[in-house]
């Protein structure tokens, strides 16, 4: 085994050949992510080689269901939803090592039976084996099971050693500040933070891996990325589908919960955090606090202040007609939940006081987007015009997180001719064509790192608590409205006028990505 100190950004996956044995136990094994992400990331693990050769998986329900028949789920699992085809002799040698533990997250005595199953594989191998606890069940279980896991040995399983007990947890993480330092606190009762890793896929995705390395390993952009040269940063996490089946659960989350507080800040923590003094995990993740930590608290003014809600309506996605969001199984027809949401955040600190950074998030959007743009002032005066009325467009930095994996700057270019006409023009790099197309999922990278026990893609329990304090206030206001100063907006459009007008205050305007 490679035990030379390793770091995703140090070393590609190729070089994640470092986890100890292991035994992955799913929480919420029939869920929808067990099915869709969770089993599928561990397949292409095995296709890329990169599973400990001692590697089991337990899924543990409610309900029961033998050995045998979670197999076939697996395998079905993998066969409509990985990115690569299912191949029997792949899966073959991690299909005959999964069970399936039948028991309530509420029954200590299943916690004590999972435990025996896991002393019966390590005597199987002649070995310790880690255990990584992956909990990907709605949050009300969250406690019993940390509880359990703890009353039954089993997050005390190896301490000190690289086979520690590790646990996943899974969105969301609370709903407010006062949830989520409560959460923190139930989990520190049982875990130790190193043992602790709080997911949020979009760290996973490799285009966010990405703007790390091209901001830390370029010299051309860390002289411009300040309060001098940016104008203003937008992040835009547009999706085209509406709420689809999970209506249910939206309803007590809504946009700001789904995908503000934690997507979008994580997008806004790693751009404008300061350098790490180096790769390690806290390193990275000192700088996020930091850097959350210096958001000034937001105006809440219904009207004049930093946010906007907005809920869809009917509309028009991709030329088909599509319901708005009350009509939608599973909502009420009273909803208040909102669909979209926008910010203006400042950041209080030497690098970024005045440069306003706005984040956008909205479920049928008029496309599936998710990008952040570094707009920069515009150059001083316009050598190229005798009218003071013509002014030259701002460069752009653009990182597409998806679908169109890259980046882009806008430049100002002469098109040619004899007559000195400016246009803006863009150079484009594509993963796709750069790297072709065989990027790993997001949950692939974060199962394997959480395997060999990186932190740094996880968010830390300080992080999830300055990103709740700066929301909280954001949500309180907004139940005290209740549906008044909801803002509407047609399925398939760019979102709510409101959202346009916030940036307008500024002499901003959204991309139209
Ligand atoms: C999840 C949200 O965290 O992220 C979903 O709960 C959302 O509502 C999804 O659709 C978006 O993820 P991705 O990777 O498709 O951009």
């Amino acid at each position: 085994m490679d035990s030379a100190p390793r770091h995703p950004f140090l070393k590609g996956l190729s070089k994640h050949r470092g986890a100890p044995p292991t035994v992955v136990v799913i929480f919420g094994a029939s869920g929808d992510l067990t099915a869709r992400k969770l089993i599928p990331a561990i397949y292409n693990l095995a296709c890329d080689n990169l599973l400990p050769a001692d590697f089991f998986l337990i899924g543990y329900g409610r309900t029961s269901v033998p050995d045998e028949e979670f197999r076939k789920i697996a395998s079905d699992a993998i066969t409509q939803f990985s990115r690569r085809p299912f191949q029997a002799e792949i899966w073959q040698r991690v299909g005959e090592r999964t069970h399936y533990q039948a028991g309530g997250y509420d029954e200590l005595e299943a916690f004590n039976q999972l435990r025996q199953r896991i002393e019966t594989i390590e005597k199987s191998v002649g070995q310790d084996v880690q255990a990584l606890f992956y909990i990907s069940t709605p949050p009300t279980v969250f406690r019993p099971i940390l509880e359990n896991l703890g009353a039954a040995g089993l997050a005390a399983r190896h301490l000190g050693t690289e086979k520690a007990s590790k646990v996943i947890i899974e969105k969301p993480f609370g709903r407010d500040l006062a949830s989520a330092q409560e959460l923190n606190r139930v989990i520190g009762g049982v875990f130790q933070e190193k043992q602790v890793f709080r997911i949020d896929h979009y760290l996973g995705k490799e285009t966010v891996q990405d703007l790390l390395v091209q901001r830390f390993a370029n010299t051309i952009f860390e002289p411009i990325w300040n309060r001098n040269y940016v104008d203003c940063v937008q992040i835009t996490v547009a999706e085209d589908l509406g709420v689809g089946t999970r209506g249910g659960y939206y309803e007590t989350s809504g946009a700001m919960r789904d995908m503000i507080q934690n997507h979008t800040m994580q997008l806004l923590a790693l751009t404008a955090m300061e350098p790490p003094v180096s790769l390690d995990p806290e390193a990275v993740r000192d700088e996020k606090v930091k850097v959350l930590k210096a958001i000034r608290p937001l105006d809440l003014h219904p009207i004049e202040g930093d946010t906007v809600r907005a809920q869809y309506a009917e509309g028009l996605v991709a030329g088909k007609p599509v319901p708005g969001y009350t009509q939608e199984k599973g909502v009420s027809p009273e909803s208040a939940t909102e669909t979209y949401a926008a910010l203006r955040l400042n950041i209080a600190n030497w690098r970024w006081d005045g440069v306003p950074f706005y984040l956008r998030s909205g479920k049928r959007m008029a496309r599936r987007v998710s990008e952040i743009a570094i707009q920069f002032k515009r150059p001083p005066g316009n050598l190229f015009s005798e009218s003071e009325m013509i002014n030259l467009t701002s460069n752009t930095l653009a990182f597409q997180i998806q679908p169109d994996e890259g980046s882009t700057v806008s430049l100002n270019a002469k098109i040619p001719g004899l007559e000195t006409r400016i246009q803006p023009v863009k150079m484009h790099f594509r993963y796709k064509t750069t790297f072709g197309s065989n990027t790993p999922e997001a949950y692939e990278r974060l199962v394997l790192d959480a395997m060999i026990g990186d932190g740094t893609l996880f968010i830390r329990g300080d992080e999830t608590e300055a990103s709740w304090k700066l929301i909280t206030p954001v949500h309180e206001s907004w139940a005290a409205l209740g549906a008044r100063g909801m803002e509407g907006y047609a399925a398939g459009s760019w979102g709510p006028l409101a959202a346009d007008r916030l940036l307008w205050k500024d002499r901003h305007q959204w991309r139209r990505p």
